[in-house]
């Protein structure tokens, strides 16, 4: 069956490479806005009795969630057999339980949106932390591929004598598995947050390790409230300035800056949402599991 690749708007990039990749053409459309702000979709491409790819990560994915629901339907109205929504970053898997009286799960409520429109989802570490599986929540069949194996290939290539830092016991599993790959030992922190940009973190003695370079690991750098903490601490403890490393370079607000402000060497994350700091392309890892 022929495969078209459609990028949703600032998904070009990506939607070329895996297009590439896998040998397949990119979909032609028209996504704008009318000028009263709602949102048109036409699309130029036979897609009858074609598999549709859409590209579209999810950061700030309430301005992309009708595009997106637009343009699956009227793939399917035009007769293509699927539409597979690749989104490399998967937004509001962290509103994952109710935390206050009167607040409902968004993350269910999400995946019901996605689930309802796109037949298939791909998608990079999605913050499945109290959840275990995908299918907990989304009803359509889901990838979940890791990025860990890039960025322990990354570290492996790019730092000299790494030492691990996790941010929270919930990325133990995750962080060890990195620093296995990149032969580093790793320590995990003790994490409290206490509200939208507060957290509160204990680092263990890393005395004993001022001559490796820390390497901060975390799946999502919203606030980097997290890393810049943690970085603080590393600065207190006079410890080699570290390396930030991000799956998901979300970067609210002037996140970025501040991040780099606090003394961190350099910042690293995977293109999952297009940013600045991109070094780790995960372009071919989706790619392979679309062949
Ligand atoms: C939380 O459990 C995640 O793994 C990240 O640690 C968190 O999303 C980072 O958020 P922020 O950059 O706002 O501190």
């Amino acid at each position: 069956m022929k495969t078209l690749v459609f990028a949703l708007p600032g998904n070009e990039a990506l939607a070329k490479s895996i297009a590439t990749a896998i040998g397949a053409d990119l979909g032609e459309t028209v996504i704008r806005r009318f000028p009263d702000g709602e949102t048109y979709v036409r699309v130029l491409s036979d897609v009858k009795n074609t598999k549709t790819i859409m590209v579209c990560t999810l950061a700030n994915p309430d301005e992309k969630l009708l595009p997106l629901y637009f343009l699956s339907k009227t793939l399917k109205s035009l007769g293509a057999a699927c539409t597979c929504l690749v989104a490399p970053y998967l937004a509001y898997m962290r509103q994952d339980k109710v935390f206050k009286p009167g607040e409902g799960v968004s993350s269910e409520y999400f995946a019901w949106l996605i689930s309802g429109f796109a037949d298939t989802l791909i998608t990079i570490d999605p913050h499945l932390h109290r959840r275990h599986s995908m299918s907990e929540i989304y009803t359509i069949h889901c990838d979940v591929l890791h990025a860990s194996p890039l960025i322990s290939a990354y570290i492996r290539e790019h730092v000299s004598n790494p030492l691990l830092i996790g941010p929270d016991s919930e990325s133990e599993q995750w962080v060890s598995e990195v620093a296995k790959n990149a032969n580093a030992p790793f320590i995990v922190l003790e994490k409290t947050r206490l509200g939208d940009k507060e957290v509160k973190v204990t680092v263990p003695q890393v005395e004993k390790f001022r001559n490796h370079t820390p390497v901060l690991v975390d799946d999502i750098i919203s606030t980097a409230r997290t890393m810049i903490e943690t970085v603080n601490h590393l600065n207190a403890a006079k410890m080699i300035a570290p390396v930030c490393i991000g799956v998901h370079a979300v970067f609210a607000g002037s996140a970025y800056q501040d991040l780099m402000k606090s003394g961190a060497a350099k910042i690293v994350t995977c293109n999952t949402i297009p940013h600045e700091s991109n070094r780790i392309d995960i372009s071919q890892l989706i790619a392979a599991n679309l062949l």
